[in-house]
């Protein structure tokens, strides 16, 4: 038979998220589960991972139950299995690696064993959930930014072929929003909430600056010599916690307010609404700075794609910024739908799938997990 196979069983267990899904030959998300564990992980602030591995092994038979009886199909009815291989937490890994390798193995089927960033880099291509739409092409070379709670990365992507232009030298964008509003006494995730909350902040009232990187002159990285493209996200992060403190010796409350919180209205005094406001503007401000001298170097030029993915493209201020500068320049954005841009096991299937394309494929019996491995 002719043509690209017709369903794709993806796995995604990287961090605290259980995620299955089915995607068909064209690309259209048949179904796409995903189990948060936040309720688990929200007494400790952060994401545990002894606890996170125990979670993937609970939820697996539930979570795929359903990923597979909204598809209409059955395991036998899957032809490619794919699973996230890292980077992650090991522990975490480790299951959904090994039940995609397992089933793909007693099936007989193809098995394809996926980069994180792999997902989230194509997820913009993915279309709108719910309607099984095929995915759109995707086009021979484009740019990608994935900004998410561990990466913040700019690809140069050419049939297939993955490139570096940028990475943190420190912490990820979705980290010091996850660390600020950890530092303001907000539940975890606390960067959906920090983004919901600047919205109601002047920023101007509290500039940070963007920080520039110097360069290292590796000859893997393209840079001007002089400056990097490179990220920082802990020079921002430790300013704007510094200025939590002042206010907080000034005398103003740094605590959210339960009973404003009760009633619906932000728990915090304006002060602290700008400053927080002030931090969003310096984070996406940075991504923009970068972006803008991709495009006056003439690497991302008038017509040509920009993809956006992770979990921090979900950020508002982010989104429209980048709406607004690429419509003024001519710029191909592709924005990563918010049903895809958290960690979900769609993106990883449509990976698996344009692998699957170009004849690539992992041996289910060799693949293994890392905590860190390159793109
Ligand atoms: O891609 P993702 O689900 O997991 C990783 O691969 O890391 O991204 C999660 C990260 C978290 O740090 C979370 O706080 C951040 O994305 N995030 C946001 C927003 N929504 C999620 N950061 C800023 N603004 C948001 N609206
Ligand atoms: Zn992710």
């Amino acid at each position: 038979m002719a043509g690209p196979p017709p369903l794709v069983l993806g796995i995604e267990t990287s961090c605290d998220d259980t995620a299955c899904a089915v995607v068909d030959g064209a690309g259209g998300v048949r179904s796409s589960v995903v189990s948060s564990q936040l309720a688990a992980h929200r007494p400790y602030g952060g994401v545990v991972p002894e606890i996170a591995s125990r979670e993937h092994l609970a939820n697996w038979l539930p979570v795929s139950a359903a990923a597979l009886e909204q598809a209409g199909v059955g395991l036998d009815g899957i032809d490619v299995v794919a699973a996230t291989r890292g980077p992650g937490l090991v522990g975490s890994l480790l299951v959904g690696l090994s039940l995609g390798k397992a089933i793909a193995y007693a099936l007989d089927r193809p098995f394809h064993a996926v980069h994180h960033l792999e997902g989230h880099l194509y997820s913009p291509f993915l279309g709108p959930p719910g309607e099984a739409a095929p995915a759109e092409p995707v086009p021979e070379r484009f740019t990608g930014l994935v900004v998410s709670g561990g990466h913040t990365n700019l690809f140069a992507v050419a049939g297939g072929a993955v490139e570096t232009l940028a990475e943190t030298r420190d912490d990820a964008m979705g980290e010091s929003f996850d660390k600020v509003g950890k530092r303001l006494g907000l539940p975890y995730p606390q960067g959906p909430k920090v983004d919901a909350l600047a919205e109601h902040g002047v920023a101007e009232r509290c500039p940070f600056a963007v920080p520039k990187v110097r360069a290292e002159r590796r000859p893997d990285r393209v840079d001007d010599g002089r400056q990097s493209l490179d990220f920082s996200y802990s020079g921002l992060k430790s300013q704007t916690l510094l200025a939590i403190e002042r206010l907080e010796r000034s005398g103003v409350p740094t605590r959210p307010d339960p009973a404003a919180d009760a009633a619906g209205e932000p728990p915090f005094s304006q002060g602290v609404l700008d400053l927080i406001a002030g931090f969003r503007e310096a984070a996406v401000g940075q991504l923009l700075d970068r972006l803008e001298r991709l495009r006056r170097e003439h690497r991302l030029a008038r017509g040509e794609t920009l993809a956006v993915s992770g979990g921090a493209a979900a950020n508002r201020l982010l989104r429209r910024r980048l709406t607004a500068w690429a419509a003024a320049h001519g710029i191909d954005l592709r924005l990563v739908p918010l049903a895809y841009s958290g960690d979900n096991a769609a993106m990883i299937a449509h990976a698996a799938l344009l692998r699957e394309r170009r004849g690539e494929r992992d041996d289910p019996l060799a693949a293994e997990a890392a905590s860190r491995i390159p793109i």
